[in-house]
Protein backbone atom coordinates (compact mmCIF):
# COMPACT_ATOMS: atom_id res chain seq x y z
CA UNK A 1 0.00 0.00 0.00
CA UNK A 2 1.50 3.70 -0.55
CA UNK A 3 2.48 5.15 2.76
CA UNK A 4 4.91 7.00 1.41
CA UNK A 5 6.11 7.77 -1.80
CA UNK A 6 10.09 8.10 -1.95
CA UNK A 7 11.45 10.14 -4.70
CA UNK A 8 14.99 9.80 -6.23
CA UNK A 9 16.55 13.06 -5.60
CA UNK A 10 19.85 12.60 -7.67
CA UNK A 11 20.92 14.63 -10.19
CA UNK A 12 23.65 12.47 -11.29
CA UNK A 13 24.00 12.97 -15.07
CA UNK A 14 24.28 10.24 -17.53
CA UNK A 15 26.10 11.59 -20.44
CA UNK A 16 28.21 8.85 -22.24
CA UNK A 17 26.21 6.29 -20.68
CA UNK A 18 24.44 3.45 -22.81
CA UNK A 19 21.77 1.61 -20.70
CA UNK A 20 19.51 -1.14 -21.42
CA UNK A 21 15.69 -1.60 -19.95
CA UNK A 22 13.82 -4.22 -20.66
CA UNK A 23 10.12 -4.82 -20.64
CA UNK A 24 10.29 -0.80 -21.63
CA UNK A 25 7.58 0.35 -23.56
CA UNK A 26 5.34 0.92 -20.44
CA UNK A 27 4.90 1.03 -16.71
CA UNK A 28 7.62 1.47 -14.45
CA UNK A 29 9.92 0.36 -17.18
CA UNK A 30 9.05 3.37 -19.57
CA UNK A 31 9.67 5.77 -16.71
CA UNK A 32 12.74 4.95 -16.04
CA UNK A 33 13.12 4.88 -19.61
CA UNK A 34 11.97 8.90 -20.07
CA UNK A 35 14.27 9.75 -16.61
CA UNK A 36 17.87 7.83 -18.17
CA UNK A 37 16.67 9.89 -21.27
CA UNK A 38 16.49 13.25 -19.51
CA UNK A 39 19.99 12.17 -18.04
CA UNK A 40 21.46 12.34 -21.05
CA UNK A 41 21.42 8.43 -21.40
CA UNK A 42 21.75 6.42 -24.57
CA UNK A 43 18.13 4.65 -23.71
CA UNK A 44 17.64 0.88 -25.24
CA UNK A 45 14.38 -0.17 -24.84
CA UNK A 46 14.42 -3.91 -25.08
CA UNK A 47 10.95 -5.07 -25.91
CA UNK A 48 9.19 -8.04 -27.36
CA UNK A 49 6.56 -5.81 -28.84
CA UNK A 50 8.45 -3.44 -31.02
CA UNK A 51 5.35 -0.89 -32.16
CA UNK A 52 4.50 -0.26 -29.18
CA UNK A 53 8.22 0.33 -27.94
CA UNK A 54 8.39 2.88 -30.31
CA UNK A 55 4.91 4.60 -29.68
CA UNK A 56 6.81 4.99 -26.18
CA UNK A 57 9.80 6.31 -27.85
CA UNK A 58 7.93 8.75 -29.34
CA UNK A 59 5.60 9.67 -26.63
CA UNK A 60 9.25 10.04 -24.24
CA UNK A 61 10.51 12.24 -27.44
CA UNK A 62 7.75 14.32 -26.75
CA UNK A 63 7.72 14.63 -22.62
CA UNK A 64 10.94 14.29 -22.11
CA UNK A 65 10.79 15.15 -18.37
CA UNK A 66 8.81 13.75 -15.83
CA UNK A 67 7.38 15.71 -13.09
CA UNK A 68 9.74 15.05 -11.06
CA UNK A 69 12.24 16.40 -13.25
CA UNK A 70 10.73 19.13 -15.06
CA UNK A 71 14.26 21.15 -16.35
CA UNK A 72 16.56 19.94 -18.10
CA UNK A 73 19.98 20.64 -16.70
CA UNK A 74 21.99 19.55 -19.75
CA UNK A 75 21.71 17.82 -23.15
CA UNK A 76 18.97 14.63 -23.50
CA UNK A 77 20.03 11.75 -24.51
CA UNK A 78 19.26 9.26 -27.26
CA UNK A 79 16.68 6.08 -27.47
CA UNK A 80 17.00 2.99 -29.74
CA UNK A 81 14.49 -0.03 -29.51
CA UNK A 82 16.20 -3.85 -29.64
CA UNK A 83 13.71 -6.57 -29.94
CA UNK A 84 13.67 -9.14 -26.54
CA UNK A 85 11.03 -11.87 -25.48
CA UNK A 86 12.11 -13.57 -22.24
CA UNK A 87 10.12 -16.16 -23.07
CA UNK A 88 12.52 -17.17 -26.00
CA UNK A 89 16.05 -17.99 -25.44
CA UNK A 90 16.64 -18.07 -28.75
CA UNK A 91 15.16 -13.90 -28.72
CA UNK A 92 17.23 -13.67 -25.77
CA UNK A 93 20.49 -14.71 -28.11
CA UNK A 94 19.59 -12.63 -30.77
CA UNK A 95 19.45 -9.18 -28.95
CA UNK A 96 22.75 -10.49 -26.89
CA UNK A 97 24.28 -10.51 -29.98
CA UNK A 98 22.97 -7.70 -31.62
CA UNK A 99 24.01 -5.22 -28.21
CA UNK A 100 27.44 -6.51 -27.91
CA UNK A 101 27.94 -6.03 -31.82
CA UNK A 102 26.55 -2.95 -32.38
CA UNK A 103 26.77 -0.88 -28.61
CA UNK A 104 30.63 0.28 -27.63
CA UNK A 105 29.83 -0.13 -24.25
CA UNK A 106 26.84 -0.80 -21.48
CA UNK A 107 26.86 0.91 -18.05
CA UNK A 108 24.08 -0.16 -16.72
CA UNK A 109 20.97 -2.90 -16.95
CA UNK A 110 18.00 -2.69 -15.64
CA UNK A 111 16.25 -6.05 -15.62
CA UNK A 112 11.83 -5.00 -15.28
CA UNK A 113 10.39 -7.17 -17.37
CA UNK A 114 7.76 -8.89 -16.12
CA UNK A 115 4.29 -10.86 -15.62
CA UNK A 116 2.21 -11.67 -12.81
CA UNK A 117 -0.28 -14.48 -12.05
CA UNK A 118 -0.42 -15.33 -15.79
CA UNK A 119 -2.32 -19.01 -16.45
CA UNK A 120 -0.19 -21.15 -15.84
CA UNK A 121 1.91 -21.92 -19.60
CA UNK A 122 4.85 -23.59 -20.70
CA UNK A 123 7.43 -21.55 -22.91
CA UNK A 124 8.99 -23.99 -26.07
CA UNK A 125 12.09 -24.04 -24.13
CA UNK A 126 9.89 -25.93 -21.47
CA UNK A 127 9.77 -23.38 -18.67
CA UNK A 128 6.77 -22.40 -16.51
CA UNK A 129 5.97 -18.68 -17.88
CA UNK A 130 6.96 -16.81 -14.96
CA UNK A 131 9.82 -18.03 -14.39
CA UNK A 132 11.29 -17.54 -17.65
CA UNK A 133 9.99 -14.22 -18.24
CA UNK A 134 11.10 -12.92 -14.67
CA UNK A 135 14.13 -14.62 -13.81
CA UNK A 136 15.68 -17.09 -16.51
CA UNK A 137 15.67 -14.65 -18.94
CA UNK A 138 16.92 -11.90 -17.19
CA UNK A 139 19.39 -14.29 -15.83
CA UNK A 140 20.96 -15.79 -19.49
CA UNK A 141 20.51 -11.71 -20.66
CA UNK A 142 22.57 -10.80 -17.95
CA UNK A 143 25.23 -13.27 -18.24
CA UNK A 144 25.75 -12.81 -22.09
CA UNK A 145 25.84 -8.84 -21.64
CA UNK A 146 28.55 -9.41 -18.53
CA UNK A 147 31.74 -9.60 -20.44
CA UNK A 148 30.52 -6.01 -22.16
CA UNK A 149 29.71 -4.31 -18.93
CA UNK A 150 33.18 -6.07 -17.77
CA UNK A 151 34.70 -4.01 -19.88
CA UNK A 152 32.55 -0.69 -19.81
CA UNK A 153 33.22 -0.72 -15.29
CA UNK A 154 34.20 0.80 -13.52
CA UNK A 155 30.75 2.20 -12.20
CA UNK A 156 28.30 -0.16 -13.85
CA UNK A 157 25.57 -0.93 -12.26
CA UNK A 158 22.42 -4.22 -12.71
CA UNK A 159 19.18 -3.54 -11.26
CA UNK A 160 16.68 -6.38 -10.90
CA UNK A 161 13.03 -5.55 -10.16
CA UNK A 162 11.70 -7.67 -7.91
CA UNK A 163 8.51 -7.49 -5.37
CA UNK A 164 7.46 -7.58 -2.06
CA UNK A 165 5.44 -10.69 -3.22
CA UNK A 166 8.91 -12.67 -2.88
CA UNK A 167 8.26 -13.18 1.03
CA UNK A 168 5.66 -15.73 -0.16
CA UNK A 169 7.79 -17.43 -2.42
CA UNK A 170 10.33 -20.16 -2.20
CA UNK A 171 11.98 -21.99 -4.80
CA UNK A 172 10.95 -25.10 -5.67
CA UNK A 173 14.33 -27.19 -6.65
CA UNK A 174 12.71 -30.53 -7.11
CA UNK A 175 9.51 -28.68 -9.12
CA UNK A 176 10.65 -26.04 -10.30
CA UNK A 177 8.05 -25.75 -13.09
CA UNK A 178 5.62 -26.54 -10.40
CA UNK A 179 3.63 -29.64 -12.13
CA UNK A 180 2.73 -30.43 -9.33
CA UNK A 181 1.35 -27.63 -7.37
CA UNK A 182 -2.20 -27.83 -7.33
CA UNK A 183 -3.49 -26.20 -10.55
CA UNK A 184 -5.20 -23.09 -8.87
CA UNK A 185 -2.94 -21.77 -6.65
CA UNK A 186 0.45 -22.34 -9.32
CA UNK A 187 0.03 -18.68 -11.23
CA UNK A 188 0.67 -16.94 -7.58
CA UNK A 189 3.42 -19.79 -6.61
CA UNK A 190 5.58 -19.06 -9.96
CA UNK A 191 5.27 -15.20 -9.53
CA UNK A 192 6.77 -15.02 -5.98
CA UNK A 193 8.60 -18.38 -6.96
CA UNK A 194 10.42 -15.50 -9.64
CA UNK A 195 10.52 -12.50 -7.96
CA UNK A 196 12.67 -14.44 -4.86
CA UNK A 197 14.61 -15.73 -7.51
CA UNK A 198 15.61 -12.19 -9.04
CA UNK A 199 16.95 -11.22 -5.17
CA UNK A 200 18.88 -14.31 -4.71
CA UNK A 201 20.49 -13.85 -8.47
CA UNK A 202 21.12 -10.33 -7.24
CA UNK A 203 22.50 -11.98 -4.37
CA UNK A 204 25.02 -14.33 -5.65
CA UNK A 205 25.56 -11.95 -9.06
CA UNK A 206 26.91 -9.40 -7.13
CA UNK A 207 29.39 -11.77 -4.88
CA UNK A 208 30.82 -13.19 -7.99
CA UNK A 209 31.70 -9.52 -9.01
CA UNK A 210 33.02 -8.53 -5.66
CA UNK A 211 35.28 -11.54 -6.00
CA UNK A 212 36.69 -10.51 -9.32
CA UNK A 213 36.86 -6.74 -8.69
CA UNK A 214 34.26 -6.37 -11.87
CA UNK A 215 33.45 -2.51 -10.39
CA UNK A 216 29.47 -3.61 -11.37
CA UNK A 217 27.37 -3.39 -8.70
CA UNK A 218 24.35 -5.13 -8.43
CA UNK A 219 20.89 -4.19 -6.85
CA UNK A 220 17.47 -5.53 -6.27
CA UNK A 221 14.18 -3.76 -5.06
CA UNK A 222 10.24 -3.62 -4.77
CA UNK A 223 9.07 -0.61 -6.86
CA UNK A 224 5.82 -0.36 -4.76
CA UNK A 225 2.01 -1.12 -5.38
CA UNK A 226 2.10 0.37 -9.18
CA UNK A 227 -0.79 0.88 -11.71
CA UNK A 228 0.27 -0.23 -14.54
CA UNK A 229 -0.05 -3.16 -17.25
CA UNK A 230 0.84 -5.54 -14.92
CA UNK A 231 -2.55 -6.28 -13.64
CA UNK A 232 -3.69 -7.02 -16.96
CA UNK A 233 -3.76 -11.00 -15.00
CA UNK A 234 -6.24 -10.14 -12.01
CA UNK A 235 -9.41 -10.74 -13.48
CA UNK A 236 -7.83 -14.82 -12.53
CA UNK A 237 -7.86 -13.59 -8.86
CA UNK A 238 -11.28 -12.72 -9.19
CA UNK A 239 -13.92 -11.76 -11.52
CA UNK A 240 -13.56 -7.88 -11.68
CA UNK A 241 -10.40 -8.05 -10.09
CA UNK A 242 -8.62 -5.58 -12.72
CA UNK A 243 -11.33 -2.93 -12.83
CA UNK A 244 -11.55 -2.83 -8.82
CA UNK A 245 -6.99 -2.65 -8.45
CA UNK A 246 -7.59 0.20 -10.61
CA UNK A 247 -10.32 2.15 -9.38
CA UNK A 248 -11.50 1.35 -5.89
CA UNK A 249 -7.79 0.72 -5.08
CA UNK A 250 -6.29 4.26 -7.09
CA UNK A 251 -6.06 6.51 -4.25
CA UNK A 252 -3.09 3.93 -2.49
CA UNK A 253 -1.55 2.82 -5.52
CA UNK A 254 1.40 4.59 -6.93
CA UNK A 255 1.56 5.66 -10.99
CA UNK A 256 4.10 4.55 -12.46
CA UNK A 257 6.58 7.60 -12.48
CA UNK A 258 6.46 7.17 -9.00
CA UNK A 259 6.79 3.79 -9.09
CA UNK A 260 10.03 3.87 -10.90
CA UNK A 261 11.56 5.99 -8.49
CA UNK A 262 13.22 2.65 -6.33
CA UNK A 263 15.02 1.81 -9.95
CA UNK A 264 16.05 5.11 -10.56
CA UNK A 265 17.82 5.34 -6.99
CA UNK A 266 19.48 2.08 -7.86
CA UNK A 267 20.72 2.76 -11.21
CA UNK A 268 22.00 6.30 -10.60
CA UNK A 269 21.96 7.71 -7.07
CA UNK A 270 25.38 8.70 -5.54
CA UNK A 271 24.43 7.64 -2.18
CA UNK A 272 23.56 3.73 -3.73
CA UNK A 273 27.10 3.85 -5.53
CA UNK A 274 29.16 1.78 -2.44
CA UNK A 275 26.88 -0.72 -2.25
CA UNK A 276 26.04 -4.00 -3.82
CA UNK A 277 23.68 -7.33 -3.28
CA UNK A 278 21.30 -5.89 -1.36
CA UNK A 279 17.32 -4.81 -1.66
CA UNK A 280 15.65 -1.56 -1.66
CA UNK A 281 12.47 -0.40 -0.90
CA UNK A 282 11.60 3.38 -1.18
CA UNK A 283 14.97 4.36 -2.46
CA UNK A 284 16.34 2.91 1.05
CA UNK A 285 18.15 -0.58 1.66
CA UNK A 286 15.45 -2.95 3.32
CA UNK A 287 15.43 -6.19 4.82
CA UNK A 288 14.30 -8.78 2.57
CA UNK A 289 12.80 -12.53 3.67
CA UNK A 290 14.67 -14.86 5.41
CA UNK A 291 15.23 -17.43 2.63
CA UNK A 292 16.06 -14.03 0.29
CA UNK A 293 18.84 -13.31 2.62
CA UNK A 294 19.61 -17.06 2.54
CA UNK A 295 23.19 -17.83 0.93
CA UNK A 296 23.17 -21.31 0.77
CA UNK A 297 19.67 -20.96 -1.19
CA UNK A 298 21.55 -17.99 -3.67
CA UNK A 299 24.15 -20.47 -4.00
CA UNK A 300 21.79 -23.49 -4.90
CA UNK A 301 19.92 -21.14 -7.01
CA UNK A 302 22.92 -19.95 -8.97
CA UNK A 303 23.92 -23.94 -9.76
CA UNK A 304 20.87 -24.87 -10.68
CA UNK A 305 20.39 -22.07 -12.84
CA UNK A 306 23.29 -23.09 -14.66
CA UNK A 307 22.63 -26.50 -14.78
CA UNK A 308 18.69 -25.52 -16.34
CA UNK A 309 20.53 -23.25 -18.85
CA UNK A 310 22.66 -26.28 -19.69
CA UNK A 311 25.65 -23.47 -18.77
CA UNK A 312 29.41 -25.28 -17.92
CA UNK A 313 29.98 -24.54 -14.51
CA UNK A 314 33.40 -23.33 -13.89
CA UNK A 315 35.30 -22.18 -10.57
CA UNK A 316 37.02 -19.38 -12.52
CA UNK A 317 34.33 -16.73 -13.57
CA UNK A 318 36.22 -15.13 -16.35
CA UNK A 319 36.26 -18.84 -18.02
CA UNK A 320 32.48 -19.74 -16.96
CA UNK A 321 32.09 -16.50 -18.92
CA UNK A 322 33.38 -17.38 -22.12
CA UNK A 323 31.37 -20.50 -21.81
CA UNK A 324 28.35 -18.34 -21.28
CA UNK A 325 29.41 -16.61 -24.46
CA UNK A 326 29.18 -19.85 -26.68
CA UNK A 327 25.48 -20.37 -25.92
CA UNK A 328 25.09 -16.46 -28.48
CA UNK A 329 26.69 -19.20 -31.45
CA UNK A 330 23.71 -21.21 -30.63
N1 LIG B 1 3.13 -2.79 -10.73
C1 LIG B 1 3.36 -3.22 -9.50
O1 LIG B 1 2.58 -2.98 -8.56
C2 LIG B 1 4.62 -4.01 -9.23
C3 LIG B 1 4.84 -4.43 -7.90
C4 LIG B 1 5.98 -5.18 -7.63
C5 LIG B 1 6.87 -5.49 -8.65
N2 LIG B 1 6.61 -5.08 -9.92
C6 LIG B 1 7.58 -5.47 -10.96
O2 LIG B 1 7.89 -4.34 -11.77
C7 LIG B 1 8.30 -4.78 -13.08
C8 LIG B 1 7.64 -3.91 -14.13
O3 LIG B 1 6.25 -4.15 -14.09
P1 LIG B 1 5.14 -3.06 -14.42
O4 LIG B 1 4.33 -2.91 -13.19
O5 LIG B 1 5.73 -1.86 -15.07
O6 LIG B 1 4.24 -3.90 -15.45
P2 LIG B 1 3.80 -3.67 -16.97
O7 LIG B 1 3.24 -2.31 -17.16
O8 LIG B 1 2.94 -4.84 -17.30
O9 LIG B 1 5.18 -3.77 -17.76
C9 LIG B 1 5.84 -4.99 -17.89
C10 LIG B 1 6.76 -4.94 -19.08
O10 LIG B 1 7.37 -6.24 -19.21
C11 LIG B 1 7.25 -6.64 -20.57
N3 LIG B 1 7.30 -8.08 -20.74
C12 LIG B 1 6.48 -9.01 -20.20
N4 LIG B 1 6.85 -10.24 -20.65
C13 LIG B 1 7.91 -10.06 -21.47
C14 LIG B 1 8.70 -10.93 -22.25
N5 LIG B 1 8.48 -12.24 -22.31
N6 LIG B 1 9.72 -10.40 -22.96
C15 LIG B 1 9.96 -9.07 -22.94
N7 LIG B 1 9.22 -8.21 -22.25
C16 LIG B 1 8.20 -8.69 -21.53
C17 LIG B 1 5.91 -6.07 -21.01
O11 LIG B 1 5.84 -6.08 -22.41
P3 LIG B 1 4.41 -6.01 -23.20
O12 LIG B 1 3.97 -4.59 -23.14
O13 LIG B 1 4.75 -6.49 -24.57
O14 LIG B 1 3.49 -6.94 -22.47
C18 LIG B 1 6.02 -4.69 -20.40
O15 LIG B 1 6.82 -3.86 -21.21
C19 LIG B 1 7.94 -6.27 -13.15
O16 LIG B 1 9.10 -7.03 -13.00
C20 LIG B 1 7.02 -6.48 -11.96
O17 LIG B 1 7.08 -7.79 -11.45
C21 LIG B 1 5.51 -4.34 -10.23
Amino acid sequence: MRIYNAVCSSKARLDGKITVITGANTGIGKETARDFYSRGARVILACRNVEKAKVAVKDIKHNPFSSKRKQAEGKLGDLAVYPLDLCSFKSIRECARMLLKQEPAIHILVNNAGIMFAPYQLTDDGFEIQLQSNYLGHFLLTLLLLPKMQSSAPGCRIVNVSSLAHIFGRIHFNDINLEKSWWYLRSYIAYYQSKLANILFTKKLAQLMKETNSGINVYSLHPGVVRTELSRNYDNIFPGGKLFFRYVMRPFIKNSEQGAQTTIYCAVDEKAANETGLYYTECCVTRPSEAARNDQIAEDLWNYTCWLLRLEPNKDFSKFLKTVSRQLNK
